[in-house]
């Protein structure tokens, strides 16, 4: 018997072509989430992402299995979904190495003010040569913090450490021996990170435990050099002490491809404020790589409603009960 899964995000064709080789497959367009509830009530599982899977959005629903095209999962009530035994897959390796490029290029266009300085030559400014109004600050050889060193901070001290010689800083839950035998990252206090670190960069994901873990009582202790970089979730920064410290020089600048908001109002001061590097939340967005998402997605999917799905889970509570 076929399985019945809503998509609800587009799915390359041949991604597509194979879920339907198993299912019935019933696209639904995200932004409309009595759609997507209702269709939900009628399929054994979901494929998608960029929109929030709410508990009453599966009450009545035969759902067994979601699959999310992303690493994070802030988008699902986890405890909600292990309590109803339906299982939550992502797809957390494939991506990394993109990532960390993103947030690499954030740390470069904002050190260097690449992306203002580019638009300036293309308003034509650049009538004659560069002088101290236009410099940006080194890169290699500074200090990095990485608040949350994981499979995506790892990457990203990799780039530091050997690309651009620099010293690694990390906080984490627990150490990671590899990166320090490896980049000679060294596990610190979330203070002595701040106070150290020439860029602060979160690779945490959102939970209750790291929504606002940086704040205008972090923000302060940071450098008045120091450019803070997020690329995991806006909500990590207290966007509106974000702005603030930015604006009265508590920092020096930031790079963000993620927001408390998304998209990004048309009015928020962040667009305003010259040393901003603001990006459309790209972390992932290559072809090759979302491309990849996919195909790992709609295999966790398949799997996870065949019941042999063992890796990519985030809740495998959901199996064992
Ligand atoms: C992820 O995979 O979580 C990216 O941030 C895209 O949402």
């Amino acid at each position: 018997m076929k399985y019945r899964i809503v998509a609800y995000k587009t799915l390359p064709a041949d991604v597509m072509a194979m879920l339907r080789e198993r299912a019935d497959v019933v696209e639904v367009d995200a932004s409309e989430p009595l759609a997507l509830a209702a269709a939900l009530r009628d399929a054994d599982g979901a494929i998608g992402a960029g929109v929030k899977i709410t508990p009453a959005m599966l009450d009545g629903s035969r759902v067994k299995a979601l699959s999310t095209i992303s690493v994070g999962f802030d988008a699902f009530d986890v405890a909600d979904l292990t309590a109803r035994r339906i299982v939550l897959a992502h797809t957390p390796d494939v991506l990394t190495e993109s990532t960390a490029d993103t947030v690499f290029s954030l740390i470069l266009a904002s050190a260097r003010r690449v992306v203002e300085l580019a638009e300036w030559v293309k308003a034509g400014h650049w009538t004659t040569g560069v002088g101290p109004a236009e410099y940006g600050v080194d890169v290699q050889g500074k200090t990095l913090g990485i608040v949350g060193l994981g499979r995506i901070g790892g990457a990203v001290a990799r780039r530091a450490a050997l690309g651009f010689n620099m010293r690694v800083l990390y906080t984490n839950r627990s150490p990671n021996p590899a990166a320090e035998a490896q980049y000679g990252a060294r596990r610190v206090a979330l203070d002595e990170l701040l106070a150290s670190a020439d860029f602060v960069c979160l690779q945490v994901p959102l939970t209750d435990a790291t929504r606002h873990l940086i704040g205008a009582a972090e923000l302060r202790k940071m450098k008045s050099s120091a450019i803070l970089i997020n690329a995991s979730r806006g909500a990590t920064v207290d966007e509106a002490a974000l702005i603030d410290a930015l604006r009265d020089g508590t920092i020096h600048g930031a790079g963000l491809d993620v927001f408390e908001t998304e998209p990004l109002p048309a009015d928020s001061p962040l667009l305003a404020l010259p040393n901003v590097v603001a990006l459309p939340h790209i972390g992932s967005a290559t072809h090759e790589t979302r491309h990849a998402m996919a195909l790992d997605a709609a295999e966790n999917l398949l799997a996870a409603l065949d019941g042999t799905l063992t890796r990519n889970l985030v809740n495998p509570e959901a199996l064992a009960r």
